[in-house]
């Protein structure tokens, strides 16, 4: 499949567009046809080495983080989806790769897109809106009611905050 690969890390690394192997499928993974990807400081961070301690890619490495797509095919195991359903996500962290043509998420990673989101909207949304859940919901314990400042509230993650409060 066509894919935006990276060989090596580094800032002047600017990636290619070339072939890459099919994903591999495991018996709860979805396959989707990716329909639209976002671009998240977080490739740039990848793609620069800045984690490569943490998060061991091995190279060439296709970057991309968020997807939103139409499911192809479907492991033996998964229950929730089926071909030609609307999804989105954040693929595992371990199996990035959104840069592509076709990408395989879990179906614990998986959601059905809303409707009334067209697909890049809705690739926009899955890093940033986890990150804003993690850290209003999970890290901060919100509740309904509460009220927040947000802090350069139009960027990224802070326009999910909006939504998440
Ligand atoms: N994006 C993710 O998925 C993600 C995940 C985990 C952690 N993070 C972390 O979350 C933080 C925000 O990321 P992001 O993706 O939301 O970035 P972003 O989209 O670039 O948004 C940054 C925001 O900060 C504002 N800002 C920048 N400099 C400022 C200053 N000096 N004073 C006041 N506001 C300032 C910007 O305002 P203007 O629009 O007016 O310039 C913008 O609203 C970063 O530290 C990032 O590492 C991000």
């Amino acid at each position: 499949m066509k894919a935006y690969i990276i060989d090596r890390y580094g800032k002047k690394n600017t990636g290619r567009m070339g072939e890459f192997p099919e994903p591999t499928m495991h018996d709860d993974d979805v396959l989707v046809q990716i329909h639209a990807a976002s671009v998240n400081l977080l490739d740039a961070k990848i793609r620069n080495g800045e984690f490569r301690l943490i998060l061991p890619y091995r190279l060439p490495l296709v970057l991309g983080n968020d997807v939103a797509g139409v499911v192809v095919r479907v492991g033996a195991s998964v229950k929730r989806f089926k071909p030609g359903d609307e999804v989105y996500a954040r693929p595992q962290q371990a199996r990035i790769g959104t840069f592509a043509e076709r990408i395989a998420v879990p179906e614990d990673a998986l959601a059905l897109k809303p409707h009334h989101l067209s697909m890049e909207e809705a690739a926009s949304l899955p890093l940033v809106s986890l990150t804003a859940w993690q850290t209003l919901v999970e890290a901060a314990g919100l509740k309904k009611g509460q009220k927040v400042l947000i802090h350069a509230g139009s960027g990224g993650v802070g326009t999910p905050c909006d939504s998440t409060g």
